[in-house]
């Protein structure tokens, strides 16, 4: 595990780095991505070096989660907010995004789906992660099983809470259920490279780089991993 200090523009222009040197290796790469503010920087950067000649057009993109329930189209839908935040903003087709189904009728089928439509594409090159501020990673919240795959997940009301911001502040409004990655499908992408700033994620941060491998702190499973990139800020790092 590689763990970058650094202020929240050079982590995202180090996050950048190692997205532009795959795609320089791989132009077709398979690219996991995350929801939440703090691959909005990384995002920013991708944008500006897409202005300067860097093409996402062979690129296929995979979501970590989505919301069960929210009808499509809905703004806060993973979906819309990766199609506002990338998608339209590069050259990658908008049929190159891949989300699980939250509006499916059959959510098992569609968690199997997702997970069969990410090995037909080889398996994901470079996942990008933030952490939530309980520890967890897509929507394991913890206690997830650190094998799991995609499937069905009950928010916690910290999360809930957490992301009522997106809900004009109103966590009742935040769905209770989701479909996300599991922390098995997480460990098998290549490279993960999680972004996480500010002093709500230090103790999460903390646990993650130097607590014990355990379900209750989901994101500790990256310790199993070989290939991590943590670029955290002066704050997020309070407690390393
Ligand atoms: C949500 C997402 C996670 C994200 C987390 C932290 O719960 N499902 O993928 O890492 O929020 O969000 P933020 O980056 O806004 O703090």
């Amino acid at each position: 595990m590689q763990v970058v200090i650094a202020p929240a523009e050079e982590l995202a222009r180090t996050a950048a780095d190692a997205v532009e040197e795959l795609l320089a290796r791989r132009p077709d790469a398979v690219l996991g991505l995350a929801t939440g503010s703090s691959p909005l920087g990384l995002y920013d950067e991708l944008v500006r070096r897409h202005e300067r000649g860097l093409s996402f057009a062979r690129v296929r993109a995979f979501s970590l989660d989505e919301y069960v329930g929210l009808p499509a189209g809905h703004p806060q839908s993973y979906r819309s907010v990766l199609t506002r935040e990338v998608v339209a903003r590069l050259d990658l087709p908008a049929d190159a995004l891949h989300v699980p189904d939250g509006t499916a009728d059959d959510l098992p089928a569609a968690a199997a789906a997702y997970e069969a439509a990410i090995a037909d594409a080889g398996g994901v090159d470079l996942q990008v992660l933030g952490i939530g501020t309980d520890g967890h990673l897509a929507f394991n919240e913890p206690g997830s099983s650190l094998a799991s795959r995609t499937r069905v997940k009950t928010l916690t009301a910290q999360t809930r809470h957490d992301n009522a911001r997106f809900f004009d502040d109103d966590p009742d409004a935040v769905p209770r259920h989701v479909l996300t990655q599991g922390i098995g499908t997480i460990l098998a992408a290549r490279h993960l490279v999680l972004l996480a700033t500010g002093r709500a994620k230090a103790e999460a941060v903390h646990q993650m780089v130097e607590g014990a491998v355990s379900a209750l702190w989901p994101a500790t499973a990256l310790q199993l991993h070989p290939h991590v990139s943590v670029l955290v800020d002066e704050a997020a790092a309070a407690r390393l």
